[in-house]
């Protein structure tokens, strides 16, 4: 059993992203200085109002709501990962692609991927996706605005060249390709329960070659579906009508798998928030203190808000990522609740025992994580420890292990969102979440007419997959990539 969230260390579906301009050199000329990588979150990129501009999604209509059907788990005992499932193209077709509000990119994989699977993630069927085979597609060239926002500057622009992409993620995994508009088909929130389909034009990458990380089959897509907060994310697409609320809510179901995932202006339940850390690239929120049981971790400030840029909430991480300085001490005191463990090593990263799953509630305490404005948000043993090679396993995991990059960072993944309602509002700038069953409902308001709808949970598909898996490498690849790229287009 092995997963990309589990095994290779970071497992964090984070973003390193970057855009590359299609140079129209030959590809003798291709050397580094014609590639022009931009960082996207180095703070001083390009400004993507244009993408406001950008008429082809102006014509949305989800006021009323989008109810996007949600399958898979968030068990790391199986592979540990959420999708939902889209249309896009004319005659549309459908795409199962992976939840990550831990990046700003949507892609599927295309036509030119000789690599991917044809089967993946439970056993579903995947589909490359063939701008030729689509009425609507048009390729995004590299002086549209949309590339000019996302990647910068134009020169190395030349006529109709196309907006390349490569998408990093914080597991080293990666998906490569180019940009393309298309129609994508969505369920719009109608009534109590009740979609109709509605469509609107994004742009999205089409992925021509991936990481064997993102090809396994145990846990392949078609893609990734990136709910980050910049403007080049598909909620900021499709909100950019200007007509509904940014805002969306996912409630992932921990014990049936699937849960709601909807985007509109969620009603019920209410929930408390917390603001989002200005000028940070993901949903950080700063973190005031950690309680195990009924006692208080003794952290300072500057540990808990992991230098001032705060705690990331992503649904594309399976498990719970934090610093040093507060999981030694974290782990340190849910142990010493039972002194007698015999504590195993597994995979050079889990920390295990025998312990009878049905008893872990009672035999372990909550962890109760505090965040400003009071919000707080309940872990339960059965949320953090997991069944694993007939033991039992903590979930928390030791990010100052990872690379300097992503050295003592926190991330907040399926492992705490799970059995919440957590409600992302752009508008106000902040995150929030209660307590919620989500195999249940939620209520969703329609900004035109005022009325109020259920949307409910959906499970798109069951069960678990247990294969093993080699990690991925990334870096020169990337680069042999980008020349048999620019030699197919
Ligand atoms: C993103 O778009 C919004 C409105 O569409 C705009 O207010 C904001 O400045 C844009 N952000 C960037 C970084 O361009
Ligand atoms: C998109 O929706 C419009 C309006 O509902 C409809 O007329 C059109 O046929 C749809 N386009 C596609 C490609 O489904
Ligand atoms: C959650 O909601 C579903 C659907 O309404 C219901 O069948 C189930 O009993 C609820 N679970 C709990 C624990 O309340």
């Amino acid at each position: 059993m092995d997963s990309r969230r589990r095994h290779s260390l970071p497992l964090l579906s984070l973003l390193i992203n970057f855009v590359l301009l299609n140079p129209t050199y030959g590809i003798g000329e291709f050397g580094y200085e014609v590639i022009r990588v931009n960082y996207k979150f180095d703070g001083s990129g390009p400004t993507l109002s244009a993408l406001r501009a950008h008429d082809a999604v102006r014509h949305l209509s989800i006021f009323a709501g989008v109810d996007l059907p949600l399958g898979g788990t968030g068990r790391p005992d199986a592979v540990g990962l959420y999708y939902a499932k889209i249309g896009i193209g004319t005659p549309s077709k459908d795409y199962y692609v992976q939840v990550d509000t831990g990046s700003d990119i949507t892609w599927v994989n295309c036509i030119q991927c000789r690599q991917c699977p044809k089967k993946g993630y439970h056993g579903i069927e995947l589909t490359l996706y063939n701008p030729k085979d689509s009425l609507t597609a048009n390729l995004v060239s590299c002086n549209q605005p949309f590339c000019k926002a996302i990647g910068g500057g134009l020169s190395g622009c030349g006529a109709n060249a196309s907006c390349f992409y490569t998408e990093v993620y914080g597991d080293g995994s990666y998906s490569m390709g180019y940009f393309v508009e298309d129609v994508v088909q969505y369920d719009r929130v109608s009534g109590d329960l009740q979609t109709k389909s509605a469509n609107g034009t994004v742009i999205f990458g089409c992925g021509a070659g991936q990481s064997g990380d993102l090809g396994s089959p145990d846990d392949a897509l078609d893609g990734i579906l990136g709910f980050g907060k910049s403007n080049s994310s598909m909620l900021s697409q499709l909100a950019s009508s200007g007509k509904v609320k940014k805002m969306f809510a996912h409630c992932l179901d921990g014990d049936n798998g699937g849960g709601i995932f909807a985007i509109g202006h969620v009603v019920q339940p209410q929930v408390n928030t917390t603001p989002l850390v200005r000028d940070q690239p993901h949903y950080n929120v700063n973190m005031t203190a950690i309680q195990v049981g009924s006692d208080y971790l003794n952290l300072t400030t500057d540990v808990l808000f992991g230098d001032k840029k705060g705690a990331i909430i992503d649904s594309g991480t399976t498990l719970a990522y934090l610093p040093e300085a507060i999981y030694v001490p974290l782990v340190k005191k849910i142990l010493s609740t039972q002194p007698d463990l015999k504590l195993q090593t597994l995979h050079d990263q889990y920390t295990c025992f025998e312990f009878s799953e049905s008893r872990v509630d009672e035999g372990f305490p909550n962890i109760t994580l505090h965040f400003e404005n009071s919000l707080s948000l309940m872990v339960y043993p059965h949320d953090y420890l997991f069944h694993f090679e007939d033991l039992m396993c903590i979930g928390w995991q030791n990010s100052g292990m990872g690379s300097q990059d992503k050295k003592n960072i926190t991330v907040l993944g399926d492992l705490v969102l799970s059995n919440k309602l957590v409600l992302y509002d752009l508008e106000k700038q902040s995150i929030g979440w209660t307590e919620y069953n989500c195999s249940s409902s939620i209520q969703l308001k329609d900004e035109i007419t005022g009325s109020v709808h259920l949307v409910g949970a959906h499970s798109l598909s069951r069960g678990c997959i247990t294969t093993s898996r080699t990690a991925a490498f990334f870096s020169l690849v990337a680069l042999l990539f980008i020349l048999f790229l620019q030699s197919m287009l």
